[in-house]
C-alpha cells in the first residue's frame, strides 16, 4: 500500500535546473571554459560541490580546496539572484492539485533533495505547508544515487521505502531510489529515465487515485 509520496525538488516541482545551468555556465566562462545542456545532465541530482568537481574536471582545472569553496559560494550567489526572484507562476503545471490529492487522502508528503536552498524555495513559492517531512542538502551527507535522502525521508514519515513513490527528474535520483528499495517515477521522458518504475511527462491531468492504482499493477 502506497502511503507517502517523496518529491525531488529542482525538474520535478519547480523548473530551477535551469537556473542551476545558467549559473554553473557563468562560473565555467569566469574560469575559461564552456558545457552544453548535454554535460548539464550529469549535473542533476549532484550536490553543490560534487557538482562543481565535475565541472572542473570537464575543464581541466584544478582549484585547492579553499579556492573551490569560493567558486561554489559564488555560483550559489548567482543561483540566489534567479530564486529571489521565484514565485508561485513557477510551480510546475499540475504540482499544486496533485499535493492537495495527497492529502486528501491521506497520502503523506515529503521533500527529497540535494538542494541547500530548498526550504527557502519552498517558501518563496508557497508550497512550504504541504511537506510533512523535508530532507534536503543540509541534512545528507551522501549524494544521490546514494539513497540516503530518500531512506532519511521514509524513516521520517515512518513510512517503508516499499511504501512510499519517489519522484525524480535526474538518473542519479532514480538510481537512489531503485538502491533504496522506492517506487521510482520519472519526471521526464522514457529515453532520459530508462531505469524508472514508470515515467510521466509531468502532473498536469495526472489522477492520484488511478495512478496509484497503476502502481499496485507494476
Ligand atoms: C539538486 C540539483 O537538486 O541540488 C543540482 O539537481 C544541485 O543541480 C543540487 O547542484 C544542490 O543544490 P544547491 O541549491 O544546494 O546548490
Ligand atoms: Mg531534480
Amino acid at each position: 500500500m502506497i502511503k507517502a509520496c517523496i518529491f525531488d525538488l529542482d525538474g520535478v516541482i519547480v523548473d530551477t535546473a535551469r537556473y542551476h545551468f545558467v549559473a554553473w555556465k557563468k562560473l565555467a566562462n569566469a574560469l575559461g571554459f564552456d558545457f552544453d545542456e548535454a554535460f548539464n545532465e550529469k549535473l542533476k541530482g549532484v550536490s553543490r560541490i560534487e557538482s562543481l568537481n565535475l565541472i572542473l574536471e570537464k575543464g581541466g582545472v584544478t582549484l585547492t580546496e579553499s579556492e573551490k569553496e569560493q567558486w561554489a559560494a559564488r555560483k550559489n550567489d548567482w543561483y540566489l539572484e534567479y530564486i529571489e526572484k521565484m514565485t508561485e507562476d513557477e510551480i510546475l503545471p499540475g504540482v499544486a492539485a496533485f499535493l492537495q490529492s495527497c492529502r486528501a487522502e491521506g497520502i503523506k508528503i515529503g521533500l527529497g533533495s540535494a538542494s541547500k536552498n530548498a526550504p527557502m524555495i519552498l517558501e518563496r513559492i508557497g508550497l512550504m505547508e504541504y511537506f510533512d517531512v523535508i530532507i534536503d542538502g543540509n541534512k545528507t551527507s551522501r549524494s544521490k544515487p546514494d539513497p540516503e535522502v530518500f531512506l532519511l525521508g521514509a524513516q521520517a514519515l515512518s513510512c517503508e521505502p516499499r511504501e512510499c513513490v519517489v519522484f525524480e527528474d535526474a538518473e542519479k535520483g532514480i538510481e537512489a531510489a531503485l538502491a533504496g528499495g522506492f517506487f521510482a517515477v520519472g519526471v521526464g521522458t522514457k529515453e532520459q529515465l530508462p531505469e524508472a518504475h514508470l515515467v510521466i511527462s509531468g502532473f498536469e491531468n495526472i489522477d492520484l487515485t488511478q495512478f496509484i492504482q497503476t502502481l499496485r499493477n507494476i
